[in-house]
């Protein structure tokens, strides 16, 4: 019994590690070559596992179908849960992007919106959520250190519907001006 039990853990450490192996081959075959930092795309590193997963499944489901989010639902398709969980974990812990400089008056009005909203509109603040620094929490994503142009872009895609599944983001996205929204994601890129 006791044999049986050693040559049992033993094969099921062997699928974990190679399963791991796998997970990072595949992330760095299938997704660094547009995910690695200063690419241009979106940054993952740091970013929740939780909101990586949903995101992918979202995808997959097309709740988001912006003309970018189509072209990337491309690159998630046909992956089950298990190996899209493994992404999320894997992309998860990596670094995060480094922060970018901007003009230090747009930062600071974006600052003020990001930890105090707009009352006068009724937008929260959005520290509620994304964390005093923006570094997410679980379902709410990471916004620190992300592109302002992606960041900017979501909110033109939470305003027109071609992300369907969140009501929060909708919401605040159709109270806040185009000037309001390059404030608050180039404050976000400077963290
Ligand atoms: C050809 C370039 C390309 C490849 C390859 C690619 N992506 Fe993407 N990815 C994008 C673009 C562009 C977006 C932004 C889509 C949008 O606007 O919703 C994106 C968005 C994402 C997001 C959402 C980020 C956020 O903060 O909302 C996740 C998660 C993601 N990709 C994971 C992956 C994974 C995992 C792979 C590999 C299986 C991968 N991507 C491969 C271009 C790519
Ligand atoms: C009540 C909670 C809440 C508040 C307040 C909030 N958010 Fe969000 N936000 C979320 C959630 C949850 C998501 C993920 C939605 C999804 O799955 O598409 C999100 C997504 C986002 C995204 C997309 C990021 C990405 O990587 O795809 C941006 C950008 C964003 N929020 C910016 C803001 C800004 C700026 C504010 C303040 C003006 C704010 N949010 C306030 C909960 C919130």
């Amino acid at each position: 019994m006791k044999s049986l039990a050693l040559i049992l853990s033993a094969m099921l450490l062997n699928v974990s590690v190679a399963s791991a192996d796998a997970i990072s081959d595949l992330a760095e075959s299938k997704c660094t070559k547009c995910h690695a930092a200063d690419s241009g795309f979106p940054n993952l590193g740091a970013q929740t596992s939780e909101y990586i997963f949903q995101s992918l499944k979202d995808y997959q489901s097309a709740a988001r179908h912006s003309d970018n989010a189509v072209m990337m639902a491309k690159k998630a398709k046909g992956f089950d849960d298990a190996t899209l969980k493994g992404l999320a974990d894997y992309f998860s812990k990596q670094p995060a992007a480094a922060p970018a400089d901007g003009d230090a008056a747009v930062i600071a009005q974006g600052k003020d919106i990001y930890e105090n909203g707009i009352q006068a509109k009724g937008v929260l603040a959005c520290n509620n959520c994304h964390g005093r620094d923006g570094e997410g929490n679980k379902m709410s994503p990471r916004l620190a250190s992300q592109l302002q142009t992606f960041l900017a872009s979501q909110f033109v895609a939470y305003k027109d519907g071609s992300i369907d599944n969140q009501a929060e983001m909708k919401d605040i996205a159709s109270k806040l001006s185009d000037d309001e929204v390059t404030a608050v994601t180039t404050y976000l890129q400077s963290k």
